[in-house]
């Protein structure tokens, strides 16, 4: 199928690794020139022909400054993936094992690095009739299933999308939200992840623990979810073939969810 992105322009945020390099190759792949968003510039990221711009979107001036070297780099801007996030600010336990710094630092990836971005990119994006695609989780729906900063904020993030898409789909602009639930990336994957975390608090090995997900979250499939099967989501929602879709919030989870 032709997504019809050819010669478009994209940003994704979070694109070192993981979900936000699946979409990088998603969208290259489809023919866009994209740039690509994260602390580090990984080999991946050239090999794909993106344009690597590091920054630290954590920062309150972090994403105006990206959106601005991107407009510089590709002229107009089509699309954008407010994908980065994550962050457990180094906690495994319930509400008390938070404070509030580890609250600002979550809420800063999760929610504020995607408010400042889209706040910097609208202008160009209503020029264009743009698409704006935001990374959230299926922990939105289910905020005691994970830390409950990074929950709430992806919940926040979910309202957001659908509040934007409410103010500017009159004027040309489509929001939607993906919600993933547990994707094979080093959030689960790494030794010094989340998921490693996790499995030291409960006792197990990490293996033991990203083995027994899909049972306990009631993946139906039985499996974690892949970044490219994420990326290939995004990438619809960001082609005008989508162009009826807009303030969605769509699940991406093996069947988690039951009720969505
Ligand atoms: N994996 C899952 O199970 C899962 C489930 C639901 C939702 N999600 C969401 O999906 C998105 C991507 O997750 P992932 O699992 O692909 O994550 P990941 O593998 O940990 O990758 C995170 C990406 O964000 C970048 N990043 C982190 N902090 C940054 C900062 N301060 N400034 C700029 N870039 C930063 C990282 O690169 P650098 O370190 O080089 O900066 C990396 O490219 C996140 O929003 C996450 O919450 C993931």
């Amino acid at each position: 199928m032709d997504l019809q992105l050819s010669g478009r322009t994209a940003v994704v945020t979070g694109a070192s690794r993981g979900i936000g390099l699946a979409t990088v190759a998603a969208l290259t792949g489809e023919g866009m020139r994209v740039v690509a968003a994260a602390r580090t510039v990984t080999p991946e990221i050239e090999e794909l022909g993106a344009i690597a711009i590091p920054v630290d979107l954590g920062t309150a001036d972090g994403p105006a400054r990206l959106v601005e070297a991107a407009l510089a780099e590709l002229g107009e801007l089509d699309v954008l993936v407010n994908n980065v996030g994550g962050g457990d600010g180094g906690a495994t336990g319930g509400f008390l094992s938070f404070d509030d710094e580890q609250w600002e630092e979550i809420y800063g990836l999760n929610l504020f690095a995607a408010v400042r971005t889209t706040r910097a990119a609208l202008p160009g994006l209503l020029r264009r009739g743009g698409a704006v695609v935001n990374v959230s989780s299926n922990g939105a729906r289910i905020p005691h299933a994970g830390p409950v900063p990074y929950t709430t904020a992806k919940a926040a993030l979910t309202a957001f999308g659908k509040a934007l898409a409410e103010e500017f789909g009159p004027r040309g602009v489509r929001v939607n939200t993906v919600s993933p639930g547990p994707v094979r990336t080093a959030m689960w994957e790494s030794p010094d992840g989340y998921g490693a975390r996790l499995a030291a608090s409960l006792g197990l090995a990490r293996e033991q623990l990203v083995a027994g997900l899909p049972a306990t979250m009631g993946m139906i499939t039985g499996r974690l979810v892949e970044p490219a099967e994420v990326a290939a989501l995004v990438a619809y929602l960001a082609s005008p073939l989508a162009a009826s879709t807009t303030g969605a919030d769509h699940i991406i989870d093996g069947g988690a969810i039951k009720t969505a």
